[in-house]
């Protein structure tokens, strides 16, 4: 009875959402762990779209619980959002079908406008984040001064907590908006407390203690499915830092973020594009600025689901995907948008780096020396037949097929799942990592 974490292995977007979908029709139970609002997960079921940024990627399967992790920071506005818009669509018509963890924590506008007003000071070193307040969320609650999704449920405690974080918040606030010589937003305490007083009222039949829902789930030997968000080379140990989010995109966090043992993760399924992206600054050995870039970016319709940002563009890079499969420990990889690639000549695959002369075949562990490494690629013949109505492997053209076949001998791991359109049956599943 395998309970199975999804992480993305490069910088994120790498559909892990659409993967999510898929595989919960043989889970029980959904989890997102990290991340916040700065995710966006996109799902095409019957040509219909839906992007979600809070809720698990299971939300759309009748019959199956999404748990919104205690490791998840939550803007409050934007799940009650989401919640609704769901809700007229005709899901999530059972409340018991969504848990939120109530020591996730929250979210507060003072997050936000300290995310944009740091960012407009670091200039040119700034690091392009969502400007969903993600960061300051994180710092608060690794500062220990958080406010937890618990303390919306008690007016007298919110009122308290919301008092004493609004006064060190705006005083930054003011400060940073008096050096980029911008207009300093307006905080009302008492709004403030009323608005996040009233979301948490909407929000309390969700609230549950889900580190003891899950773990009577895992002694019951129910499947679960860990959805990741972001990627492991954004991940604030592990990604390029410090050009990365504010959490552990990595596998292991999968535990932490749920409150759950090490030991009820059974395998790790790594997504990867067929190329690779980036949105936000930072290194990217592998990055097209040219007009295969541009054509990738169109093609792949590579916009953030999130932010409406261009995303950077380049060739797969098996280097970053060597290094996602060892700090994730990961069983497989899930290819994605392959798609994308059909009806090019060739296609490239980065296979190691050059630095300074010497060929390495691992990341450098600097990530101003990774800004200086040249990429070093092996071609392959392209293909021109569009995929998206292949359901195996075999259907595929000869050199997809063989594309395919490389990024598993590259990487040491097999390609469990191949993704040739958006749409959740534009798919081809070689294993079943619930089966296998
Ligand atoms: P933050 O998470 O908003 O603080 O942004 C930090 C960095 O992570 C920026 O480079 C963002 O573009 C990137 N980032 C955050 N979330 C995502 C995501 O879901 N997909 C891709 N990039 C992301």
């Amino acid at each position: 009875m395998p309970n199975i974490v999804v992480v993305g292995a490069q910088w994120g977007d790498e559909g892990k959402g659409k993967v999510v979908d898929l595989l919960t029709e043989h889970a029980q139970v959904v989890v997102r762990f990290q991340g916040g609002n700065n995710a966006g997960h996109t799902l095409v079921v019957g040509g219909q779209k839906t992007v979600l940024h809070l809720i698990p990627s299971g939300i759309l399967h009748s019959g199956k619980t999404c748990v919104i992790g205690n490791g998840v920071v939550i803007d409050p506005t934007v799940l009650m959002k989401e919640i609704d818009a769901l809700k007229s669509r005709g899901f999530l018509a059972d409340a018991r079908q969504l848990l939120i963890s109530s020591h996730a924590h929250v979210i507060f506008p003072w997050h936000k406008h300290l995310d944009a007003l740091r960012e407009k000071s670091r200039a040119g070193s700034a690091i392009g984040t969502t400007g969903r307040g993600i960061g300051p969320a994180y710092e608060d609650k690794v500062g220990r001064r958080g406010i937890r999704v618990a303390d919306l449920l008690d007016a007298t405690r919110l009122k308290r907590r919301v008092h004493e974080r609004l006064g060190p918040a705006s005083e930054e606030i003011f400060q940073l908006a008096r050096a980029a010589k911008v207009p300093e937003p307006l905080l009302e305490e008492g709004d403030i407390i009323r608005e996040y007083s009233e979301l948490g009222e909407r929000l309390r039949e969700y609230v549950a203690d889900t580190s003891l829902y899950l773990s009577e789930k895992v002694r019951k030997g129910t499947r679960i499915l860990f959805e990741g968000a972001q990627g492991t080379l954004l991940d604030v140990d592990h990604g390029t830092y410090p050009f990365v989010t504010s959490s552990n995109c990595v596998a292991g966090n999968a535990a932490v973020g749920s409150g759950l043992g090490p030991t009820s993760i059974d395998r790790v399924l790594g997504i990867t594009k067929a190329y690779t992206t980036r949105v936000g600054q930072g290194p990217f050995p592998t990055e097209l600025s040219d007009e295969l870039g541009e054509r990738l970016r169109k093609v792949g319709d590579e916009f953030g689901a999130t932010t409406g940002r261009p995303r950077r563009c380049g060739w797969l890079d098996v280097v970053v995907l060597r290094y996602a499969t060892r700090v994730n420990g990961l069983w497989g990889l899930a290819l994605t948008k392959m798609d994308v690639l059909s009806g090019l000549e060739s296609v490239k695959i980065c296979t190691s780096y050059e630095l300074d002369g010497q060929r390495i075949e691992e990341l450098p562990g600097d990530y101003e020396d990774l800004g200086r490494v040249k990429p070093v690629y092996e071609e392959l013949p392209g293909w021109d037949k569009r995929l998206a109505g292949s359901r195996t492997l075999e259907d595929l053209p000869e050199a997809a097929q063989r594309y395919v076949r490389r990024i598993e001998e590259l990487c040491g791991i097999p390609v469990v799942c191949v993704s040739v359109g958006a749409d959740r049956g534009e798919t081809i599943l070689l294993a079943n990592p619930y089966h296998a």
